[in-house]
């Protein structure tokens, strides 16, 4: 396991979120529908709307069938409407394709509404055990900043290196935990203004905390 990693676990343990309703159970519906609410929105608002959710849909079946308009009610408050389209169509999917269940594939998985890279990553990583890297906002910014990497996140290039630097992390045990790690990691203290690097386990390797330079990086969109 990475420096990174190994850190990064015993900081979850003692700081991390343990009792977030997705984690309890952790099952692939509850984290896929978490994922999907998770994309543009806060842990805190997330957390009512999905108790709601489920009640009313508790499972990927309950989904399918539903009207579009129950589900988009559902989602009313939460904003990206997109989404909610797009996790009812996925689900009808599912149905018609996969037995009734969210595929364990990647390719499969990542081919559904919705669903791209990073997310197909969290959902196996989290309700499978399975090792498969993420990449979202919060984890660009955790490791641009430790690997001290330069140019905006959206280009290419840059993207790739992330990628490589996020696959190259991602321990094969714990996978579940590393996952949810990072992502409050970068939800908690390595956050874009200001970040709390007296109380981050891995400052001691992280270029831009050395180099005195979090306020560089992630480098800002050109133009
Ligand atoms: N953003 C996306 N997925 C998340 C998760 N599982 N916990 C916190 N923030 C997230």
């Amino acid at each position: 396991m990475t420096t990174f990693a190994n850190a990064l676990l015993a900081w979850f343990d003692r700081h991390g979120r343990h009792d977030l309703p997705w984690q309890h159970p952790r099952d692939a519906y509850r984290v896929w529908l978490s994922e999907i609410m998770l994309q543009q929105t806060q842990v805190s608002t997330v957390i009512p709307y999905f108790q709601r959710f489920l009640a009313k849909l508790p499972t990927l079946g309950d989904l399918a069938t539903a009207d579009e308009d129950t589900v988009l009610a559902l989602w009313s408050g939460l904003g990206y409407y997109r989404r909610a389209r797009f996790l009812h169509r996925a689900a009808q999917r599912c149905v018609e394709l996969h037995n009734g269940e969210l595929p364990r594939e990647f390719d499969a998985l990542a081919a559904l509404p919705g669903i791209g890279r990073s997310t197909a990553g969290a959902i196996l990583a989290q309700a499978y055990g399975l090792r498969f890297p993420i990449l979202d906002g919060n984890v660009k910014r955790v490791l641009t900043r430790y690997h001290g990497i330069a140019g905006h996140p959206g280009e290419r290039e840059v993207e790739k290196q992330l990628w490589l630097r996020a696959d190259e992390h991602t321990p094969a045990e714990r996978t579940a935990d590393y996952t949810q790690a990072i992502m409050d990691l970068g939800a908690t203290v390595c956050v874009r203004a200001r970040p709390l690097c007296d109380a981050c386990p891995m400052r001691n390797e992280c270029i831009a905390f050395r180099e005195n330079l979090t306020a560089q990086l992630p480098t800002p969109k050109p133009g």
